[in-house]
């Protein structure tokens, strides 16, 4: 008998629902907020009332999308958490009044383990490399960069994770210093892409073990900058690309440093990243030029399924699941990572 499960994500700023049959993907729908442009960063406040605006039509979307009735949903998994509670409390109280209305069980996802397990969707006529366990992942998203050893769908342990800001953040700042609109990642993607890498360089972290830090790197480029635009003060505009390309490449180099050390430590050679910055372009190259250079297998997630999405809170759904593991009404958000 197959598995119809509703994927329903809105821990940070994008409300998503997606479907599942098994582990195949029906439909995949999100409504981004544009709302918080204008202020260069999530508004929370703002991000809940979004949130309730849109998630009825999302979930309808997906629903309509994915070509089944809602009778047909075998179960609704949800985002429990990490992530902004406001957020998590409209898809956490639309999850379980849809739930008891259909009848059906909750499953409670956590939103990092979902970014992991985003490589293990399958696509309707797409080969899919899964990678086998026990694995290595990189999670690098706007809150949280951690390292992670994978053994199985429910077990995973962290190796390393950052000490203060996180991957994400770093470009998300960066980009505020340079002028460049939020979300800055993608921007400063597009941008390095013409810029040259080894123009600029800033200072990397000396960290012990398999943690990271950014913090540091992100007062270098500020203090760089400062001193540059004394001296001229279209320091900026006129060495945007070659800026950009810079700060990615030092922001890739401190994450691919302890992630080529964790397989050496552990000895695993399954190696995926994942979250809204495993997109980064210089990033998925870095990881395919070490691969072959460590005779890794290497795993990245399809680009719909790396920034937030509701199809990975589908996909580990599934998992628990097809275990039993289900939620109860009492369910309660949560704002940290309960790794
Ligand atoms: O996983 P995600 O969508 O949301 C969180 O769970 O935080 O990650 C969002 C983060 C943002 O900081 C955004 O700037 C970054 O991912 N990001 C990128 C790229 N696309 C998204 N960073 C670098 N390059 C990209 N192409
Ligand atoms: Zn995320």
């Amino acid at each position: 008998m197959n598995t119809y499960i509703l994927g329903i994500e809105s821990s940070c700023d994008d409300t998503a629902a997606a479907i599942l049959k098994n582990d195949t993907i029906l439909s995949n729908v999100t409504a981004g907020q544009e709302v918080h442009r204008q202020f260069g960063g999530v508004v929370p406040e703002l991000a809940s009332r979004a949130h309730q605006q849109n998630i009825i039509p999302v979930i309808d979307a997906a629903i309509r999308q994915a070509n089944i009735t809602k009778k047909q949903l075998s179960a609704i998994a949800f985002t429990q958490g990490p992530g902004l509670l406001g957020s998590l409390l409209v898809g956490v109280s639309f999850a379980k009044s849809f739930a008891l209305a259909l009848n059906i069980p909750l499953v409670e996802v956590d939103h990092m383990k979902a970014h992991i397990l985003a490589h293990f969707i399958r696509n309707e006529g797409r080969t899919n490399k899964v990678p086998a366990f026990p694995f290595l992942c990189l999670t690098v998203s706007g809150g949280h960069t951690q390292l992670v050893r994978v053994d199985d769908y429910d077990r995973m342990s962290i190796l390393g994770q950052t000490i203060d800001d996180a991957a994400g953040e770093t470009f998300d700042k960066a980009a505020k210093i340079l002028g460049l609109p939020y979300p800055g990642g993608p921007v400063i993607d597009s941008l390095a892409k013409q810029g040259d890498p080894l123009r600029f360089s800033f200072s990397k972290p000396n960290v012990e073990g398999l943690n990271f830090s950014f913090s540091g790197l992100k007062t270098s480029i500020l203090y760089f900058l400062r001193d540059e635009l004394k001296k001229d003060p279209d320091f900026i505009g006129k060495n945007k690309n070659d800026l950009c390309a810079s700060i990615e490449h030092t922001v890739v180099d401190i994450l691919m440093d302890k992630l080529i050390r964790a397989s050496d430590e552990t000895g695993i050679k399954e190696v995926g990243i994942a979250g809204g910055v495993s997109a980064n372009s210089g990033l998925r190259q870095r990881l395919f030029d070490s691969g072959e250079a460590s005779g890794w297998n290497v795993y990245i997630p399809e680009f719909e399924y790396t920034t937030d999405n509701a199809a990975m809170i589908a996909i580990a759904g599934y998992f628990r699941y097809l275990k039993g593991e289900f939620g109860a009404q009492t369910s309660a958000p949560y704002a940290r990572s309960r790794f």
